[in-house]
């Protein structure tokens, strides 16, 4: 079957009550610390998707088992520096960023050198940004001009470290706390504020770590190596794949949505409060704690008048992965919408930030760029009617994603390619598209 899609009608009116697929930052989190814990853990509603599989395949490559019975993944796991490493070993972490980084903190004690690769997105991005901190653990890496391939080989010296990790990068912050598992002493981290799936998983596992709340960063205090048992996660549904349909929903004429069982993470919410801002009035409702995280359904109905919005940027890390389909809602709204800090967009699976402003301009939208910082002029009024193509997005899932919402909610007849992205995070998104009512074809529809 062809790698592209055609859209060339507007989704219809609907209703519908309906579950996002699962938490990719859990979902990894989940198997990279059941690899560490002392027996076996057991993940239910694991997010089936490449950057999950290629996690699960990481730690089998490192000799850690694992299988599913019913639905569940059972991985066992024989506690702290439990890997068993043979000589030339290489993990390939395909399009995940957060798997290839995060990884790199459970293999400090590798005897034996280790190479990461990834695809052609992963290995244009920036490694800088952890191999300075491991290295300050001791830790023996080489990378190409700090990019991937990277060759790490651990340490019988480990030395803790005190670090201040001021990207506000997740992947960063987590990296250093694996690292600092397996290192005695205690490493402290003075960290801008991201999300803290980490933080509450290992204090869900009643590990010795420690977070200090200031007004824009954490200081996060671990004493490295404390076993901890094997343990049971249920995994919620993932707010950044809820946001496209969150958008799809306020767009489509009188339309309702209720995504159940999604993460709220307070870290995660960006795209809720900046929505609401703009006059969305998305509900949580059947709020629920559990292992330190929140879980609500999310309520959504059609909005007729969404106002522009001046983005406060403190909410830019907790909207990092959404900012492209806010964008979209912008480009509906009344008045102009700004943006500002996005830099880090640029240094994600695609530069985001460069291929948002192309695809406003695309549909007709008036951007005006400076530096990290975007002004976008939105039109309430806009339908649309020409031919649209996107593609050359380096098979960035979120501007696949992107593609379809805008088709569905706009108009205009579109062909998108590389559809096979959607396996990154959402492997369902088409299908799911579909049970909304969705025309999606693989071929083009003759007139
Ligand atoms: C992630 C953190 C974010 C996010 C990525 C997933 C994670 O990246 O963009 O999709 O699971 O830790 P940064 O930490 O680099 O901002």
């Amino acid at each position: 079957m062809s790698n592209h899609i055609f859209i060339t009608n507007k989704i219809k009116s609907f209703n519908k009550n309906i579950k996002v697929s699962s938490d990719k930052s859990i979902s990894i989190r989940s198997i990279l610390l059941s690899s560490q814990a002392v027996g076996t853990s057991k993940i239910s509603n694991l997010l089936e998707s490449d950057d999950v599989l290629n996690t699960l395949k990481a730690i089998k490559s490192l000799g850690i088992n694992y299988k599913k019975i019913n639905k569940r993944y059972y991985i066992k796991g024989f506690g702290l520096n439990g890997f068993d490493i043979k000589k030339n070993t290489t993990i390939n972490a395909g399009n995940s960023g957060t798997l290839a980084r995060l990884i790199l903190g459970l293999l400090v004690k590798s005897k034996f050198k280790i190479k990461l690769i990834g695809d052609k997105s992963l290995s244009k991005r920036d490694f800088s940004r952890v191999i300075k901190p491991l290295r300050l653990f001791g830790v023996n890496i080489k990378s190409n001009k700090n990019c991937l391939p990277i060759e790490i080989l651990g340490t019988k010296f480990l030395r803790p470290i005190t670090y201040v990790e001021n990207i506000g990068s997740a992947q960063v912050k987590s990296c250093i706390i694996l690292s600092s598992l397996n290192t005695p002493g205690t490493t402290i981290i003075n960290s801008k504020k991201s999300r803290n799936h980490t933080e509450l998983m290992l204090q869900s596992l009643d590990y010795p770590i420690k977070v200090i709340k200031g007004k824009k960063f954490e200081r996060i205090t671990i004493e490295g190596l404390k076993q901890f048992k094997a343990f049971n996660y249920d995994i919620p549904g993932d707010i950044s794949s809820a946001a496209f349909f969150i958008v799809l929903t306020l767009l489509s004429k009188k339309s309702q949505m209720v995504i159940r069982s999604v993460n709220i993470n307070p870290s995660r919410i960006g795209l809720i409060i900046i929505l609401n801002k703009m006059g969305a009035k998305i509900k949580f409702k059947n709020k629920k704690k559990y292992n330190g995280e929140n879980i609500a359904d999310i309520y959504i109905k059609s909005t007729k008048k969404l106002m522009a919005v001046n983005c406060p940027p403190k909410l830019n890390s907790s909207a990092i992965d959404e900012f492209l389909i806010i964008f979209l809602a912008a480009a509906k709204a009344k008045g102009i919408s700004k943006f500002k800090n996005l830099g880090e967009m640029n240094k994600k699976e695609s530069k985001r930030l460069d291929l948002a402003v192309k695809f406003l301009k695309l549909i007709g939208i008036r951007v005006e760029r400076n530096q990290d910082n975007i002004n976008i002029y939105g039109n309430p009024s806009l339908t649309l009617k020409g031919n649209y193509e996107v593609k050359n997005f380096l098979k960035d899932h979120r501007i696949f994603f992107l593609s379809c919402i805008a088709a569905l909610s706009l108009g205009g007849r579109w062909k998108i390619y590389d559809k096979d992205s959607i396996k990154s995070s959402f492997p369902n998104f088409i299908k799911m598209l579909k049970q909304l009512g969705a025309k999606i074809n693989w071929k083009k529809e003759k007139i």
